[in-house]
């Protein structure tokens, strides 16, 4: 199996800096890229505050934390970061182009040994891997936000992942402390998928008048101990991106992904959840900062914001 000494994370956004955190406290030398210098000096500062809380709350001893925080590096090319890496683990944006830019630069900097995963949430990583000449080599790594709090990871094997490839990442995640689950590139993976069908019937039966939103939550938290309703999930994934899901599944997979009337009824009157401050709920606060974008409160919400484009519902930790 090939061995992993050094990581590299390309793009320090939300996630990006939280699979940096993670490797580091697994003891890998792990090197962090942004396009943007500010987007580096965030993620040190965060991932610095991040492993403080975790020690103030007697989950990481302090000299770990510290080794952790020193394993980091931080990279201003994809060129810098990637050159010495035997594993490369790609976050930039949910956008198509952008990941095949990213992995067609990786094939050509990268020993021919190196592993390149994508964070992806829903893009085909053998669409992704077919722009290189290791497809073999490349696999995705699913992660899920807040990266250092949150235990899945989801491993998608694509077409031509091999073996090696995958066992690989398998221990890779083991030794970022997460539990793994390995699957067959599908649309929506588990989580998404699943995710999007509850999400969905739930709306159908908001629709057919079969209780409130509030007693459709409260009876899915109590009754069947999600730790979120599905409406206030919604709410906090974007309507909008739980739709575009929806539709992407429903081509994919077929009839029963088809997107309730009501969501889409929803988008159209600009009810998004949170991001707009009315959802299913309404959230007057949110409202008020949209109108001040320029206030600390409105830069939370354009991470709210970032994190209900490209997130699949993560309940608990949000
Ligand atoms: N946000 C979530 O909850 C979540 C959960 C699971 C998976 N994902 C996936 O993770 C990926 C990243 O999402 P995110 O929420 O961290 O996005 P983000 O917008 O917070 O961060 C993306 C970062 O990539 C940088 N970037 C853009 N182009 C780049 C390039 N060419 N080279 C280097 N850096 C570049 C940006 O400057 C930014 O800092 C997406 O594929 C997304 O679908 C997100």
């Amino acid at each position: 199996m090939a061995e992993v000494r050094t990581i590299a994370v390309i793009g320090a956004g939300i996630m990006g800096r939280g699979i940096a955190h993670a490797a580091a406290l697994g003891g890998y030398r792990t090197i962090l890229e942004d396009l943007l210098p500010n987007a580096l000096r965030k993620a040190e500062t965060e991932i610095r505050a991040n492993l403080d809380q975790a020690v103030e709350l007697g989950k990481v001893d302090a000299a770990d934390a510290d080794a952790a925080f020193s394993r980091l590096e931080y990279a201003g090319s994809i060129d810098q970061a990637a050159r010495e890496a035997d594993l490369v683990i790609e976050a930039v944006p949910e956008e198509m182009e952008s990941k095949i830019e990213i992995f067609t630069m990786l094939d050509k900097i990268c020993r021919p040994t190196t592993i390149l995963a994508s964070n992806t949430s829903s893009l085909s990583v053998t669409e992704i891997a077919s722009v290189t000449y290791r497809a073999r080599k490349c696999v995705g790594m699913h992660f899920f936000n807040p990266v250092h709090k949150m235990k899945l990871l989801e491993i998608v094997r694509a077409l031509e992942t091999d073996d090696d490839t995958l066992a690989a990442v398998v221990e890779v995640g083991k030794r970022m402390r997460k539990e793994v689950v390995v699957i067959k590139e599908s649309p929506g993976f588990i989580t998404s998928r699943i995710n999007a069908m509850i999400g969905n019937e739930a709306f159908y039966m908001l629709q057919e008048g079969v209780a409130s939103a509030e007693d459709i939550d409260k009876a899915l938290k109590l009754g069947l101990n999600h730790p979120m309703g599905p409406f206030e999930l919604v709410d906090l994934v974007g309507l909008d991106t739980r739709l575009h899901i929806l539709e992407y599944l429903h081509k994919s997979l077929g009839e029963k992904f088809r997107p309730c009337p009501l969501l889409a009824q929803y988008v159209k009157a600009g009810r998004l959840g949170r991001k707009s401050g009315r959802g299913v709920f309404e959230y007057p606060e949110a409202a008020k900062a949209e109108d001040a974008p320029e206030s600390a409160v409105g830069k939370k919400l354009e991470v709210i914001r970032a994190t209900a484009q490209n997130s699949f519902p993560v309940p608990s930790d949000h």
